[in-house]
């Protein structure tokens, strides 16, 4: 029997019936529509229109049934085209007539709005405290690195050597917008939809303002047009999961580059790598490929779900039943992701030796000379001439760089010793550089920020 069976005399079609269900995924929502549900029953208790014999039942039978869906014991029907139908349903048979009172003064509209809203709440902060193991992950890798430098790249081409400290702070950075981004999300879309009804609110006296509370909400809802048509939160949401998913996309790529034979920077541990069919040498980094790769249909689940919002008049369409598969895979997608990135780089090897060698050409320390002319008061696009001169020297003539730089009447060994290993990011000293000082300093704000962020992810949980 459909919930609308009163004013259809045939019964729905096996097409329509296939076509238009969501029980198939929104299943994933059991829990919070019967918490829903219970403010909602409540709500009905407090406005007189139920009485509180049948709020008590109502209440025992919500919680029966999540105790059936929890242990596997519930059967759906056929006909329950989505968790709110099949839910009702069950309520129904289990307590009779009041059973039957559950949907007074309430519409699927604003209760799935209210549903989705709770789940995006919750799962958002748990991304939040993804984010957060893996920065505290990046922190232990950059505070052990201690002095090791590694080529920095510009380009893909050698740059300047940078203290792996850095680098591993680098992503850190990115990952802490991500946070910031997903908190700013998870405030706004805190508010209560639920007393919107179908679209216009009720003529029976409920009071939004106490499920919002009940629900933990911040507040409710203003316009109920507007509540049960707006899904900007899961549209944001899906920009979070998306740049939250490049960030571990370039990740990804990064430990690809560092894991080949070329770089050799890293070694994959057996059970974070994969190999061969066929070519029994093999250890391929696939992970880091698919936090590429998955990130692709991450940005894919965003862009489809704008297209769907964007051509919807007000107010409740069904079109907006398509928002939660690309919510529910983009979230199962980075949480995989950063559990399993984290996985791999916990349990890498990082070639240090490899790495410094890596850096350890001269070429890279040009910069160096050229600002220690600077110093000498050489104006420093003559500085830039100056080296640029000797580097193409170098190359042409296969002269060694210091050797050159000893020789050199405005240079000569004091600036030659700069091309020393490790002095490069000895005397680096710009705030926020890749300077071994600066980047002590650094740490500490890193482990700030964490703190910081270990205190927002406290108060989202109690929310
Ligand atoms: N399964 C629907 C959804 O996810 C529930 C709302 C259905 N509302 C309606 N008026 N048909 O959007």
């Amino acid at each position: 029997m459909t919930l609308w069976h009163g004013r259809f005399g045939g019964t729905p079609s096996s097409e329509l019936l296939a076509y238009t269900q969501s029980l198939s995924f929104d299943k994933r929502l059991a829990h919070d529509d019967v918490t829903c549900s219970k403010a909602h029953v409540k709500g009905l208790g407090v406005a007189k229109i139920i009485t509180e014999e049948e709020v008590q039942l109502l209440l025992a039978t919500l919680e029966e049934v999540e105790t059936e869906l929890g242990s596997g014991e519930f059967r759906f029907e056929y006909s329950d085209e989505d968790i709110h139908t099949a839910i009702e349903r069950r309520v129904t048979e289990l307590a009779g007539d009041p059973g039957a009172k559950l949907h007074t003064g309430r519409s699927r509209n604003d209760q799935v709005a209210t549903d989705l809203r709770l789940f995006a709440k919750r799962e958002l902060a748990s991304v939040c405290a993804r984010i957060l193991d893996f920065q505290r992950l990046l922190f232990g890798l950059a505070e052990s690195a201690e002095d090791v430098y590694l080529p920095g790249y510009t380009h893909l081409q050698k740059a300047q050597p940078v203290l792996l400290s850095h680098y591993f702070l680098a992503h850190g950075w990115a990952l802490a917008r991500d946070f910031d981004r997903l908190v700013e999300t998870i405030t706004r879309l805190d508010v209560s939809p639920l007393g919107a009804g179908a679209l216009g609110g009720s003529s029976l006296p409920l009071d939004p303002d106490f499920v919002s509370r009940e629900l933990g909400f911040a507040r409710r809802f203003d316009n109920s047009l507007d509540a049960v048509s707006d899904r900007d939160f899961v549209a944001e949401a899906l920009f979070d999961l998306a740049l939250l998913g490049v960030h571990l996309s370039r990740i990804g790529e990064e430990l690809v580059l560092w894991s080949t034979e070329e770089f050799g920077y890293l070694r994959l541990d057996d059970a974070y790598s994969t190999g061969s069919s066929m070519l029994p040498q093999k250890k391929n980094p696939d992970i880091a490929e698919l936090a590429r790769g998955k990130s692709g249909r991450v940005i894919g689940s965003l862009t489809g779900f704008l297209t769907t919002l964007k051509g919807l008049p007000l107010s409740y369409n069904r079109d907006l039943q398509e928002d939660k598969e690309p919510l529910f895979d983009s979230l199962d997608q980075i949480s995989l992701g950063i559990s399993s990135l984290s996985g791999l780089l916990s349990s890498s090897g990082f070639d240090f030796s490899k790495m410094r060698r890596a850096a350890d050409s001269p070429y890279l320390c040009a910069i160096d000379l050229a600002e220690w002319l600077v110093a000498k008061g050489v104006p420093f696009r003559k500085a830039h001439a100056i080296i640029g001169g000797l580097v193409r020297d170098s190359l042409e003539r296969h002269v060694d760089l210091g050797e050159l730089v000893e020789a050199h009447p405005q240079l000569g060994s004091e600036a030659a010793e700069l091309l020393m290993p490790g002095v490069s990011v000895e005397r680096r000293q710009t705030l926020g550089g890749s300077g071994i000082e600066a980047v002590k300093v650094q740490l500490d704000s890193f482990h700030a920020l964490v703190s910081r962020e270990e205190d927002v992810l406290e108060s989202l949980v109690q929310r």
